[in-house]
């Protein structure tokens, strides 16, 4: 078991029996998808809401029952995956793209369980991943100019051939790259979210509870806030 599956494996123990489930995005939640679809196989029921459309596919192959937010006011549980997550549990997430629904799952959940592997925890956010912004294709010019002003290098993020990316939303991703790493995390949060044309950056901050740190030899430390 490397990092990732030690992590996303561990995490899928705090999903108890006929919880309602936030089901993040990512390589490293994919292995609780697999614990969760491993339990599905043992015939225990287990639902939740999808962070995004890969994630839809995955917990729909493994039988997990997939909810709509039309179906729920709340979440008992949210498991995800982080880009970078320092010792007070602020995080930059967006590296899969996911990260207005993860934001808005993250926000109904009564408790929040990142899984990450141990190169993921960061004594400073920004330092070794550039900050994932989603903005509405229209004002994305306007957009990285104002982000710009916040100290950072936006880039239009791409696909290998050069395709523009799109989330599932439909807009673009300027991930913006910050020389010295991010200084105040919740007052950048809060100066991009008032740019026109941000739809959501990826400054996730007071949102997670607990954080399940995997490492290549299986072991795997497990911190609540
Ligand atoms: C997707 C995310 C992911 O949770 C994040 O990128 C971590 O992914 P991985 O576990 O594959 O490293 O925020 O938008």
């Amino acid at each position: 078991m490397d990092a990732k599956e030690t992590a996303g494996r561990a995490a899928a123990a705090y999903a108890l029996p006929g919880m309602v489930l936030g089901l993040g995005t990512g390589s490293t939640v994919h292995w609780t998808l697999v614990a969760l679809g491993e339990r599905v196989a043992r015939g225990e029921r287990v639902r939740g809401v999808a962070t995004s459309v890969d994630t839809e596919t995955k917990a729909r192959a493994m039988g997990i029952e997939l909810l709509s937010l039309d179906a729920v006011e709340s979440l008992d549980l949210a498991i995800d995956g982080a880009d970078e997550i320092d010792a007070e549990f602020r995080m930059i997430k967006g590296g899969g793209g996911a990260l207005l629904r993860e934001k808005v799952v993250a926000s109904l959940a009564r408790q929040v369980v990142i899984v990450v592997g141990a190169n993921k925890v960061v004594t400073r956010l920004g330092t070794t991943f550039a900050l994932p912004v989603e903005v509405v294709p229209f004002a994305r010019p306007m957009v990285a100019r104002r982000l710009s002003l916040l100290g950072c290098t936006p880039r239009v993020r791409v696909h290998k051939d050069g395709a523009p990316y799109r989330t599932d939303n439909g807009n673009a991703i300027l991930d913006c790259s910050f020389a010295q790493g991010i200084d105040q995390p919740a007052e950048l949060e809060r100066a991009i979210d008032t740019i026109p044309g941000v739809v959501e950056s990826g400054l996730f901050v007071g949102l997670a509870h607990v954080r399940v740190v995997g490492y290549d030899d299986g072991r795997c430390d497990v911190v609540r806030l």
